[in-house]
């Protein structure tokens, strides 16, 4: 016990230091955050913009799909340009022509390489001063300047609104053709990417480097990695050795004697219990799983496909109606949106076990409310989605119900209201299971780090509602990092960590002591990186170089963890053999497996490759960052929701058995769909691109010249090849579950588990020694619960 609280004692203290570094750089964010100038104003005095009018762009950007369309200072879509870089490149052009024109009185490119040096140096002078006035609160610009905005601005406009003469970068850019209809919201909208690209360009008072640490790279006004960025970088590496140097000497010397793995019982302890109603009400969250998982993955295809054919389907003019924009917003809404029912359901299935195999009064109808909320939500945002893109939605409503335009929280705000509403809903059915089991006497201390996991998860989503549709952009990239990144590098670590080990020491697997202590200190571990490496995601965006610091630092210590996810496979692979009546839990376990090792490739070695402030200086926003993202999203919590949807399956159809076959050829083509779409396609696109933007710039590795060259176009193409297999095992798994859903074709558990059937009179196993001797009547079973929840042996006919 004194081992349980030392350990809880570290994950308090842990939580303390890192939230209070992410409280006080959070503050540093606000107190940061590049002006938005009350006037821009013209050295003849007339105001060009104001901060209403830019903000009126930001707005306007957000119901085109903003960074679901192009990215803004690297965050979005890799497809379009990044607007920031594309657009301070473009004016950078415009200026040295004009200058050439003055100057020179010819183009720039007939003059010599040293007229060309002294006017780039002009150039870096001009846009790296600030003349940003706060006393004044206005932002002057040359005539010049003015000039080389108007232009680019003049191109923008036509882009976003439709010219014919521009249909092919549109094409090239997977843009649909009338983006944005309403011309004085488009000015508006050139102004706020005018700005994005004024932050990027110009030094922070007192500082050598621009409000966004000089990125994006930009060699024509010296926006080169700072000495920081370098020096960062350098310390992250060593820290990441260090960390997984020490972390196996503390294994090693601190661990102590393992327990014996304790004997297992000679029937699966949590089949032993009657399904209650709300168990059995789970049924329909399973099939929305796939049912979502089956969408996503087909629009996963649709828009990779749109890389290629920019507006089109084979030929098909699509884009009309579903635009790039819009199925890449379904697209992810859709993964986020499925996994989150996949992890609801496996909660809600453990819930009444928690409370001792009965259901919580009004359980199955808290449940079933719970589903259509769900329903709901998915739905109205989605229409709202595509109201928002087709620009049928009144402006004023778009933030509300159509599309905050900000990647993984596109839903308008009060979809994500009701998407709140539903998860506290879920933590309040969860908790009616939990606490009266955490009253009982006994060793709760696993159970409270799972409780403590899904608070987290629940109330952390909220952080969402801390900025609103006119908040300054780097302020709502703190918050949205909040959700996203807390989310997936913290809380639902955690989540999965205590998840696993609670199943598995209810099953009278593992011992429960070693499980606890094990979820206790990778916890602690989880959070000492992930919280602070919260900033690795805010590097460039409007932060000063602190914030760069804690983010590099704190987030390689987040890979170590994960680097050693191997132990622990190994620990769950074997446990396949610790029971005959594991046997039906074969696939449950290698879809964990899956989970450990995609989350120590996908999320330790991709996640690293793009995390030290060098490396993602250069590849912000490239393919790079997708190759990441899928082998991460998908393969550590896709593969995680679908091993609880296929686990909760097999407890609520007890006489299902796997369809061998089918199982095999959905998980071998799930991750072989997914190892050949990141390392045939997405990563070499990344690479190649990687080079571009660390020699041309950024600009350049998302240009329509450079994307469209026929080495890249061909590599877009060969992903169509992972995709289709990963689609196929995409089938297979879900075709797998409504197989066992709706009991189609012959489900029934035909294995010759001799095993199983002398243990269906065995003695009460350890199930949830959690004490709870509320759980005694439900485990005293009648002959009909026998049936009902039947080890499979029969073909559920009864033994
Ligand atoms: C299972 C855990 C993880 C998941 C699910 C995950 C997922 C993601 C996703 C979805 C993105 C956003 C991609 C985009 O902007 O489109 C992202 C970005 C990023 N991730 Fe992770 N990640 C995980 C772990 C990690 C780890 C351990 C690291 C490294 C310490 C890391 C480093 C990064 C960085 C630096 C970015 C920013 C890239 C950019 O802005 O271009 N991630 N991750
Ligand atoms: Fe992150």
């Amino acid at each position: 016990m004194a081992r349980y609280y030392r350990l809880w004692w570290t994950l308090i203290a842990t939580l303390a230091v890192t939230f209070g570094l992410l409280g006080y750089f959070g503050n540093e964010v606000y107190r940061e955050a590049p002006p938005i100038p009350g006037a821009v104003v013209s050295e003849d005095g007339a105001v060009i913009m104001t901060r209403d009018s830019i903000l009126d762009g930001q707005t306007a950007w957000q119901s085109v799909g903003g960074m679901q369309l192009g990215s803004v200072w690297g965050h979005g879509a890799y497809q379009a340009p990044d607007w920031t870089a594309d657009w301070l490149h473009r004016e950078l052009v415009a200026w040295l022509e004009l200058a050439s024109r003055d100057v020179y009185g010819r183009d720039y490119s007939q003059l010599s390489g040293a007229e060309q040096n002294s006017l780039q140096y002009e150039l870096t002078q001009a846009y790296r001063t600030n003349g940003y006035d706060a006393a004044t609160d206005t932002l002057m610009l040359s005539p010049r300047r003015l000039e080389a905005i108007y232009q680019t601005a003049d191109y923008y406009s036509r882009l976003f609104g439709g010219a014919p003469e521009l249909r092919g970068t549109r094409d090239s850019y997977a843009m649909k053709e009338l983006v944005l209809p309403n011309a004085e919201r488009r000015e508006r909208l050139t102004e706020f990417f005018f700005w994005t690209a004024w932050a990027a360009a110009t030094e922070r008072p007192g500082s050598a480097a621009t409000y966004t640490n000089n990125w994006p790279h930009e060699p024509l006004i010296k926006n080169v990695p700072t000495a920081e960025n370098v020096v960062w970088s350098i310390v992250s590496v060593v820290l990441l050795i260090a960390g997984i140097g020490g972390l196996v000497w503390a294994w090693s010397f601190m661990r102590g004697e393992d327990e014996k793995e304790p004997e297992a019982p000679a029937r699966d302890p949590l089949s032993r219990f009657q399904l209650t109603p709300s168990q059995k009400a789970l049924g329909k969250y399973l099939f929305l799983v796939v049912a979502l998982f089956t969408f996503q993955v087909f629009l996963g295809g649709f828009t990779a496909h749109y890389t290629v054919e920019g507006q089109s389907f084979y030929g098909i003019e699509t884009s009309k109606w579903f635009p790039y924009t819009l199925v890449r917003t379904w697209h992810i809404q859709s993964a986020l949106f499925w996994i989150a029912t996949g992890f609801l359901a496996a909660g809600l299935f453990l819930a009444p076990i928690i409370n001792g195999g009965k259901d919580p009064k009004y359980q199955k109808l808290g449940v079933d409310v719970l589903f259509w909320a769900l329903i709901v939500v998915v739905v109205g945002s989605f229409v709202g989605n595509y109201l928002a893109i087709a620009q049928i939605m009144p402006a004023e409503w778009n933030f509300w119900l159509g599309h905050q335009g900000y990647e993984y929280v596109d839903l308008g705000r009060l979809w994500q209201i009701g998407k709140f509403t539903g998860i506290v809903l879920w933590l309040g059915l969860m908790m009616r299971g939990i606490v009266p089991a955490l009253m009982q006497p006994g060793d709760k201390h696993l159970l409270a780090l799972f409780t403590a996991s899904v608070v987290a998860i629940g109330f952390f989503y909220g952080a969402g509602f801390f900025y609103g549709e006119r908040t300054h952009i780097s302020v709502m990239e703190y918050w949205r990092w909040w959700i996203v990144h807390l989310w997936v590098e913290g809380f639902f670590e955690v989540f999965a960590t205590a998840a696993l080990a609670f199943i598995f020491s209810s099953m009278g697997l593992v011992s429960k002591r070693m499980a606890t202590i094990a979820a206790l200190a990778s916890a602690s571990l989880f959070m000492l990186g992930g919280v602070p490496g919260t900033f690795h995601h805010l590097y460039f965006s409007g932060t000063t170089t602190p914030v760069m610091a804690v983010g590099a630092t704190f987030s390689a210590l987040e890979v170590v963890p994960l680097i050693v996810l191997g132990h622990e496979a190994w620990e769950h692979w074997k446990l396949q053999h610790r029971a005959p009546w594991m046997d039906q839990m074969k696939w449950p376990l290698y879809f964990f497996v899956a989970v450990a090792f995609w989350n120590m490739l996908g999320a330790g070695v991709l996640g690293f490759s793009i995390n030290p402030p060098i490396a993602l200086y250069y590849i912000q926003g490239l393919n790079t960052t997708a190759t990441h993202a899928h082998a991460a999203l998908f393969g550590v919590y896709g593969f995680l929701a679908l091993g609880f949807t296929i686990l909760v399956l097999r407890y609520i159809r007890p006489q299902m058995a796997f369809d061998e076959k089918l199982m095999k050829w959905g998980f071998r083509c799930l991750n072989g769909g997914l190892v050949l779409m990141l390392f045939t396609s997405l990563l070499p696109v990344g690479i190649i691109q990687f080079v571009a933007s660390a020699s041309e710039g950024l600009w350049y590795a998302r240009s329509e010249s450079f994307m469209q060259s026929d080495l890249l176009q061909t590599l877009r193409w060969v992903r169509t090849i992972g995709d289709i297999v990963f689609i196929v095992g995409a089938l297979a798994v879900s075709w797998q579950v409504v197989k066992g859903l709706f009991n189609i074709g012959d489900t029934r558990s035909h294995q010759p588990t001799e095993a199983l059937a002398k243990g269906a009179g065995a003695s009460m196993a350890p199930v949830l020694e959690s004490g709870n001797s509320a759980m005694s009547p439900a485990v005293s079973m009648n002959s009909e619960q026998e049936d009902s929840i039947c080890c499979g042996s029969c073909g559920g006919q009864g033994h």
